[in-house]
């Protein structure tokens, strides 16, 4: 089982629509994935894979007993991929009994957890629950900032591997220089992309509906993205750029 947390320090740069379109798409694959919703009180993990109306238990009704951690999961209409709702009481939720929920899905082989934005509690219970850590930016100038932050304390917790996602990236503005590119980023940084999403307005049309169409420019992206996950490669495939580069590792 891999248990990697998607963070990022600054809010709202897509860490919970990175976290379903990743997951769904190593699913589609053929994986065992299980995304768990670290963001207590504030979570739309099951808004974003609309299964928001199918969800009977949470992760609290798990740790008061009321049902197995297995119970609680809703399968995601799209694919096999599942997600553990999140509560809206945190009371409950030591990072002691976070991890425990995580490490009770062994069966599966990939447990991703959608972290909350900032450093506090919550971002330390959810990368404790972690072997790996996804960092996402945009390119503003204040989400690279605290993406920074954010991996200067992942360097306190035992990772085995800490990689970038730069999401919501324009090419034209790039080609203008008006906006930092994704190698560039990675090299600000000193963490190497593996993943590189587009701006689309498509995301938060169809976000609303639960999945974004295969037509989507981020689609392609994404799967990029899941095919350095499942691999457990660097390879910086940047679909703005249509251009490939060779594989790091
Ligand atoms: N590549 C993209 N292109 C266009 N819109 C995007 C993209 N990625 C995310 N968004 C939109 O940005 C908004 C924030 O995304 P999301 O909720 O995933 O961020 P978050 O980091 O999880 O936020 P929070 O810190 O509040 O948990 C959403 O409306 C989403 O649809
Ligand atoms: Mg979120």
């Amino acid at each position: 089982m891999r248990k990697i947390v998607v963070t990022s320090g600054k809010g709202g740069v897509g860490k919970t629509t990175v976290t379903a379109s990743l997951g769904r798409k190593l699913a589609l694959r053929g994986y065992r994935v299980v995304l768990v919703d670290g963001d207590v009180g504030l979570n739309n993990l099951d808004v974003v894979t609309a299964i928001e109306r199918r969800v009977v238990y949470d992760i609290s009704d798990v740790l008061m007993g009321k049902c197995r951690a297995f119970q609680a999961l809703v399968q995601d209409s799209e694919s096999s991929m599942r997600i553990l709702p999140s509560s809206k009481d945190s009371s409950l939720l030591t990072a002691q009994a976070f991890k425990g929920v995580v490490d009770s899905f062994g069966e599966f082989d990939f447990v991703i957890i959608d972290c909350p934005a900032g450093i506090e509690h919550g971002f330390h219970r959810a990368v404790s629950a972690a072997d790996e850590a996804i960092v996402i930016t945009t390119p503003s100038l204040s989400a690279i900032r605290d993406a920074d932050k954010v991996l200067g304390l992942l360097r306190s917790y035992r990772l085995s591997d800490v990689s970038l996602v730069v999401n919501r990236v324009r090419p034209d503005m790039v080609a203008k220089h008006e906006m930092l590119g994704a190698a560039e980023i990675g090299a600000l940084l000193h963490v190497p992309p593996i993943g590189v999403i587009p701006e689309d307005d498509l995301i938060t049309l169809y976000q609303q509906l639960g999945s974004v169409p295969d037509c989507a420019i981020s689609d392609r992206a994404y799967l990029a993205l899941a095919d350095n996950v499942a691999n457990n490669s660097k390879a910086f495939y940047d679909v703005t750029q249509k251009r490939r580069f060779g594989r790091r590792r």
